[in-house]
């Protein structure tokens, strides 16, 4: 795997997401976990530091799993250190960026947490098409991320391309995620917005 320039970022991550968002921003990450119930596996896409790990791991307790998924080493092992020594059976901190899913059970929750928006369509479509094999018909997908909106196009536009300039990732736009959603047979259940829409937050089902 190449060296992944959210390497580069990490240490600042936190302190910057909270800063351009602030409060929205912690609290859009923890909508609908009331969802997670014992002994779960989720799957967490793309987690970043791993600032909701410790919730997630309260949660899904006493035997639930985390699959973490990252493709950046420096963001793997910040998540790493938020893990307390007697919860780290629980989580596999998986380095890959192939959406390969590392256990044989099946995934009962997906978390992608603005992170779908840093996908190409070629890897949206590859991601949405492995979560069909990996899924069950009740598993649900807690996503978080931005929508386009008139007033926050200058914030949004100085996010995608400082990001981008900053992380090397070639999306210059947001995805049309309801397209992928349809396509794929995932439907909302359940939304919130923050910041008049410009962050959305929802709770997707597998369409039966
Ligand atoms: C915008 S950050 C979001 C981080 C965190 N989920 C949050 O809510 O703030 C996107 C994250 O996805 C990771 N990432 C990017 N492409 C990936 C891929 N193909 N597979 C796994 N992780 C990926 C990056 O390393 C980064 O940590």
């Amino acid at each position: 795997m190449s060296i992944n320039s959210y390497d580069f970022i990490a240490p600042f991550y936190d302190p910057l997401s909270s800063l351009l968002l602030g409060n929205s921003y912690r609290q859009s990450k923890h909508t609908f976990f009331e969802c997670i119930t014992p002994n779960m596996n989720i799957w967490c896409l793309g987690g970043g530091t791993g600032n909701m790990l410790p919730t997630l791991l309260s949660m899904n307790a006493p035997n639930g799993k985390v699959i973490y998924t990252e493709s950046s080493q420096k963001m793997l092992e910040l998540a790493k250190k938020r893990v307390p020594e007697q919860q780290t059976r629980r989580v596999i901190f998986h380095y890959n960026d192939t959406f390969d899913w590392p256990i044989s059970a099946r995934a009962d929750m997906i978390i992608c947490q603005y992170f779908l928006d840093v996908l190409t369509d070629f890897q949206l479509n590859a991601l949405f098409s492995k979560l069909g094999t990996v899924t069950h018909p009740a598993t649900r997908m807690l996503f978080v991320d931005f929508y386009p909106l008139p007033s926050k196009s200058l914030l949004l536009y100085t996010m995608i391309h400082t990001f981008g300039w900053a992380t090397g990732h070639p999306r210059k736009d947001l995805p049309d995620y309801a397209y992928y959603f349809t396509k794929y047979g995932w439907v909302t259940d359940e939304e919130r917005n923050f910041e008049n829409g410009f962050i959305k937050a929802k709770c997707l089902v597998r369409e039966i």
